[in-house]
C-alpha cells in the first residue's frame, strides 16, 4: 500500500515515473495488500487488458485505498458506460457506438479539425499580441478538442464553455484518493451533464440531425433492449468528457515536452520529423491516462508468476508499462525517432504504447485524438516561430488523468 500512498502524494503526482521504476524493480506485478496488485510491466499490463479473465470493476468495487467504497451519481454514471461494463453488455453497447462513431466519420472530420486549428491560432495570435502571456491550456488545448467532439456529437457551440469545469469535477471520481468534497462536486457535475444530454436527446429525437447524438437516440428509441435510456445518457456524457479531457492533456503534455526538447521541436517545425511520431512518443512518455483498473474474475489465475485469486483488484499503471525497458530501450529518453519510420533504424518503428489501452476496451477515440494532435502541433509551431514558455506551468493535482492546469506562453 505504501507505494500507492506515495503515488497520490503531491510529489508522486508531480513525477510518478521514479516510483513506477521502483515498483517494477521489485516486481512487474507487485502485491500491495488489501487484495490489490500493481502492474508496471508492459507484457503483463497488455495481457490483463486483452484477457477476459480480467473484467472491469463496477462502481461498488473501486479500489478502496484506505476509504470505504463510494457510490453516487458520478460513480453510477461511469458504471453504466462502456468504460465500466463487461461482456455481454459491453459488446452490445460498444458495437452500437462503434457503428456510428466510425473511422470514416473521424476521417471526414479532418477538414473541420484543420479549420478549427487555424481559427484558434488566429485567436491565440490576437490574445498574445505584443508579448502578452496567454494560457495555452485554456486558449487552445481545451478549446480544440471540446469543439471537435461537440461537432461530432452535435452539441451546440454556445454550450461548450460549461464543459471544462464540469469535466474536471466529474473526473475527480476516477482518482484513487478523491476527497468527499470532490466526490460531491463530481456527483453534481454528473447530474448536470446527465440532465444536459437528456434534454439534447429529447430535442434530437423530435428533430434528428446528421450527428452522433441523433444516431444513438434513434437506436435507443427504436429498441430499448439494444440501448437503454440510462445507458444512452451515460455513454453520451462519457463520449463528451473522454473526448476532450484526455486530448486537452495530450496537447499540453506535448507542448511542454517539445519546449523541454528543442532538438525534436526544431525538426518538427522544419518538417523533418513526422508529426505522428511526436504524438506517439508524447503518448508513451507522458500519457494523459496513467492508470486503469481490472478485477480478476475467476480462480486459478497467475499474473507474471504471481497468484491472483478471484476478486483481486489490478491497478494497471499504463504510464509505467510505457517505460518498461524490456519493451522500450532507454525508456526515460524522450525520443520521437523511435516511432518515425524515416529515422528509427533497421528494427523499424517501436510497437504502440498502452496509452489508449488494448483489447475490448481499447479507446474508441484514439484515431480522433491522434488526428487532432498530428494537425495541431505542426500548425502551432509553424504559426509562432518564437513560441516560448512565459512561466512554469502548474500541474493538475491528479494522478489518473495527467496534465497541466495552465501553461502560460508567449507567442511572439
Ligand atoms: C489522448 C487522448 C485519449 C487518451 C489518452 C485516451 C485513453 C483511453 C484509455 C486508456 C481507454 C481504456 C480504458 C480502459 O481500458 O479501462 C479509453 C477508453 C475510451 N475512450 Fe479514450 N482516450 C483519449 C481520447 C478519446 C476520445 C477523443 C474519445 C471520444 C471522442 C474517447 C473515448 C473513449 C471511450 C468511449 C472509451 C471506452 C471504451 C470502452 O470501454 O470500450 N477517448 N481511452
Amino acid at each position: 500500500m505504501a507505494i500507492i500512498e506515495h503515488l497520490v502524494s503531491p510529489e508522486g503526482r508531480a513525477d510518478p515515473y521514479p516510483l513506477y521504476e521502483l515498483a517494477r524493480q521489485q516486481s512487474p506485478v507487485l502485491p500491495c495488500g488489501d487484495g490489490l496488485v500493481l502492474v508496471t510491466g508492459y507484457r503483463e499490463a497488455d495481457r490483463v487488458l486483452r484477457d477476459p479473465a480480467f473484467g472491469v470493476r463496477s462502481a461498488e468495487q473501486q479500489p478502496e485505498v484506505g476509504r470505504p467504497p463510494v457510490a453516487g451519481p458520478a460513480r453510477e454514471l461511469f458504471a453504466r458506460s462502456v468504460l465500466e461494463t463487461d461482456a455481454p453488455d459491453h459488446t452490445r453497447v460498444r458495437s452500437l457506438i462503434g457503428s456510428v462513431f466510425t473511422a470514416r466519420r473521424v476521417a471526414a472530420l479532418a477538414p473541420a479539425v484543420a479549420l478549427a486549428v487555424d481559427r484558434l491560432l488566429d485567436e491565440l495570435a490576437e490574445r498574445g499580441a505584443g508579448g502578452t502571456p496567454v494560457d495555452f491550456m485554456d486558449a487552445f488545448a481545451f478549446r480544440l478538442p471540446v469543439g471537435v467532439v461537440c461537432e461530432l456529437l452535435g452539441v451546440p457551440e454556445q454550450d461548450q464553455h460549461r464543459f471544462r469545469g464540469l469535466a474536471t469535477d466529474l473526473t475527480a471520481a476516477l482518482e484513487l484518493d478523491a476527497e468527499p468534497a470532490e466526490l460531491d462536486a463530481a456527483d453534481l457535475a454528473a447530474e448536470e451533464l446527465g440532465d444536459y444530454f437528456l434534454t439534447l436527446a429529447a430535442r434530437r429525437a423530435a428533430d434528428p440531425r446528421d450527428d452522433l447524438v441523433s444516431d444513438l437516440v434513434e437506436v435507443a428509441t427504436a429498441d430499448g433492449r439494444r440501448l437503454g435510456g440510462h445507458e444512452l445518457i451515460a455513454n453520451l456524457v462519457v463520449l463528451l468528457v473522454a473526448g476532450f479531457e484526455t486530448t486537452t492533456n495530450l496537447l499540453g503534455n506535448a507542448l511542454q515536452l517539445l519546449f523541454d526538447h528543442p532538438e525534436p521541436l526544431a525538426r518538427l517545425r522544419a518538417g523533418r520529423l513526422a508529426p505522428g511520431a511526436v504524438t506517439e512518443e508524447v503518448l508513451r512518455f507522458d500519457p494523459p491516462v496513467q492508470l486503469t483498473t481490472r478485477m480478476v474474475q475467476g480462480d486459478g489465475q497467475r499474473l507474471g508468476g504471481v497468484p491472483v485469486p478471484a476478486g483481486t483488484g489490478v491497478l494497471l499503471l499504463l504510464g509505467a508499462a510505457n517505460r518498461d525497458p524490456s519493451r522500450y530501450p532507454e525508456p526515460d529518453r524522450f525520443d520521437p525517432d523511435r516511432f518515425d519510420p524515416a529515422h528509427c533504424g533497421p528494427a523499424g518503428p517501436a510497437g504502440r504504447p498502452l496509452s489508449f489501452g488494448a483489447g475490448a476496451h481499447f479507446c474508441l477515440g484514439a484515431r480522433l485524438a491522434r488526428l487532432e494532435a498530428d494537425l495541431a502541433l505542426p500548425a502551432l509551431l509553424d504559426r509562432f516561430p518564437a513560441l516560448a514558455p512565459a512561466a512554469a506551468p502548474p500541474r493538475r493535482e491528479r494522478l489518473v488523468l495527467r496534465g497541466y492546469r495552465a501553461m502560460p506562453v508567449r507567442t511572439v
